[in-house]
Order: structure tokens, then C-alpha cells, then sequence
């Protein structure tokens, strides 16, 4: 892995956070044995990744047959990041959180059997939010300026690589998998919706009941106050302040200027116009 700053290395056109993984666990995710029974939810960071693994979890947990672990993380790893591990040796149904890009993923997830759920959020939300967590994850470089992070995020000189590299690579890959795309915003202003199609695409029939009670537990007030959901078990030293910050659309409007905001509809429209994403910006 080639160092690029203080907090991040680069390894096969991806940047990996530092001392969380290395070359040859990421080569070995390549024949990592998948089970038809195991879920993967797929993210860029910042997008709604513990939002959404609360939701999975919840539904799992009511469609019958989870295993107990102590809190989200720890039943829904990222699976770049093993931290000593041993993947085969968890019993099925094995949940999987990662921020990895398709080239890097386990082939065997192209057998389309095992299920994947990919969250997209709008970036100038995103832009936000990954600079508020910047300042308090000891794991992220801190930004010297507003300014500076947004430069850096446009040049994809951030955790997880570029943005625009991520969604093209996800929507374009959407015939070699069995998945599922969801938006951050959908679930913001439709939750139950969401939550109903998430539990569609993973075959679990819950009752209108069990659904509602789905919904309440992944609100953002409940989660908040949720141990086991709302990353507050990370120690201090790592996160020094809320994961949970403020968790709306259109934040970036009190963030960007204007001209900030056109060069990222520009962007948008040179690098994924193509794709033809519907973007709910407020
Ligand atoms: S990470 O570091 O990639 O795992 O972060 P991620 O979980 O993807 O994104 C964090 C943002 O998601 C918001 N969030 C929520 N929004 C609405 N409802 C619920 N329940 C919820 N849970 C988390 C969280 O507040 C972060 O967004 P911002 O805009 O910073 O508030």
C-alpha cells in the first residue's frame, strides 16, 4: 500500500484508511467464500451506512434468526477491515458492511445468489457530513478549511477514493449482482417505504406490525439513543464527538456557495450524466 497523507494509503486505485487493513487481506477478498445466505450492504461513506445496517439488522432480527453480537458493528463488520477475524468461521446469516468498489469485491458475489443493498446520498450532503466527521474521527485527517476538504473530496483525495468513481462503478456493474439501490434521501422522506422494500428484496415477510417497529427503531431520535446502533461504544480516542450529527437533505446549502454547488452539478453532469441518477437535493 502506497502512504498518500498522514491517515491514508492507496492500493489498487482505492484509499484505505491507515492501519485498518492491508494488500493482501484486500487480494484475499477476491476468493473470499460466499454464502448464498449473506447480505452486504454497499456504501460510500457518509451516505447512511449505520442508518441502513440498523434497518438490516432490525429486520433480520424479526424475520427470524439472528445471532447476538453486542452492538451493529460488530454484527455487521465491514469486511475490508477484519481487525483478527475469522469471516468463515460465523454462522449464517452473515451481515457485511463495506465501502468497497466492485474491482475489489469477493467474485463470488457475481454468482447472484448472495444479496447486496447499495445506499447512494446525494455529495454535497455528503461533502458535509464527511467534514464533520473529519473533525472528530482521529482516523481522518483534520481539514485544515471547509475549502479545503471540498477540493480534496472533488479530487477524490479522501477515504473510499472518488465519489463520482463510486456510483459510476456501482450502477455500472448493476447486472453482475443481485442488488438493490436505495437512496439516503428516499429513506428520509419515505422510511416505511424503504424499509418495506428492503425487506421484499431480502425475502423476509414481516407483518405491518413488525414493520412499524422496524421503522421507530431506525428513526434518527431513536437510534441516537440507541447503544447498540449509535457508534458511541467507539472508544474516545477514535470518535470524540456525535456519529449521529444531524441526519437531513439540504444541509450543504448552509455549507456551499453557490459557485461551489454549480462546479459539483457540473461534475455531475460531465462524469454521470449518463446514468440518468435522480438527485433529491432539499
Ligand atoms: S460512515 O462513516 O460512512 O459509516 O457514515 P454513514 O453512516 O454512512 O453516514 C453518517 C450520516 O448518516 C446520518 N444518519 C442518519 N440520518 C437519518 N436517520 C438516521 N436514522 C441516521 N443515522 C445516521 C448521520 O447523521 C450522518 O449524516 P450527517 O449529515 O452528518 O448528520
Amino acid at each position: 500500500m502506497e502512504q498518500i497523507t498522514d491517515k491514508l494509503c492507496r492500493y489498487k486505485n482505492y484509499n484505505f484508511g491507515i492501519g485498518f487493513t492491508t494488500a493482501d487481506y484486500i487480494d484475499s477478498l477476491q476468493s473470499f467464500e460466499v454464502r448464498d445466505s449473506d447480505i452486504f450492504l454497499v456504501t460510500y461513506p457518509k451516505s447512511g451506512t449505520i442508518w441502513t445496517q440498523q434497518i438490516i439488522i432490525s429486520i433480520c432480527e424479526l424475520g427470524g434468526g439472528l445471532n447476538e453480537y453486542p452492538n451493529n458493528m460488530e454484527q455487521m463488520p465491514w469486511l475490508e477491515y477484519k481487525e483478527g477475524q475469522d469471516y468463515a468461521l460465523r454462522p449464517s446469516p452473515r451481515l457485511f458492511t463495506s465501502h468497497l468498489t466492485p474491482a475489489l469485491m469477493p467474485l463470488g458475489l457475481k454468482d447472484k445468489k448472495a444479496k447486496i443493498i447499495y445506499v447512494m446520498r446525494n455529495p454535497k450532503d455528503i461533502i458535509v457530513s464527511y467534514y464533520y466527521f473529519s473533525i472528530v474521527c482521529s482516523d481522518l485527517e483534520t481539514p485544515k478549511s471547509f475549502e479545503h476538504l471540498y477540493e480534496e473530496y472533488l479530487r477524490g483525495n479522501v477515504a473510499a477514493s472518488s465519489w463520482f468513481d463510486h456510483i459510476r462503478a456501482w450502477h455500472s456493474a448493476k447486472d453482475q449482482y443481485n442488488i438493490l439501490y436505495l437512496t439516503y434521501e428516499d429513506m428520509i422522506l419515505d422510511l416505511k417505504t424503504a424499509v418495506t422494500k428492503i425487506c421484499t428484496f431480502l425475502g423476509k415477510n414481516l407483518s405491518e406490525a413488525a414493520i412499524q417497529q422496524v421503522v421507530e427503531k431506525s428513526t434518527f431520535k431513536n437510534m441516537k439513543k440507541d447503544p447498540t446502533a449509535n457508534y458511541e461504544f467507539l472508544p474516545e480516542d477514535e470518535l470524540k464527538g456525535d456519529f449521529m450529527r444531524k441526519g437531513n437533505i439540504g444541509d450543504w446549502k448552509n455549507h456551499l456557495t453557490a459557485a461551489q454547488s454549480e462546479r459539483v452539478d457540473q461534475l455531475l453532469e460531465e462524469k454521470l450524466g449518463d446514468l440518468s441518477l435522480k438527485f433529491i437535493w432539499e
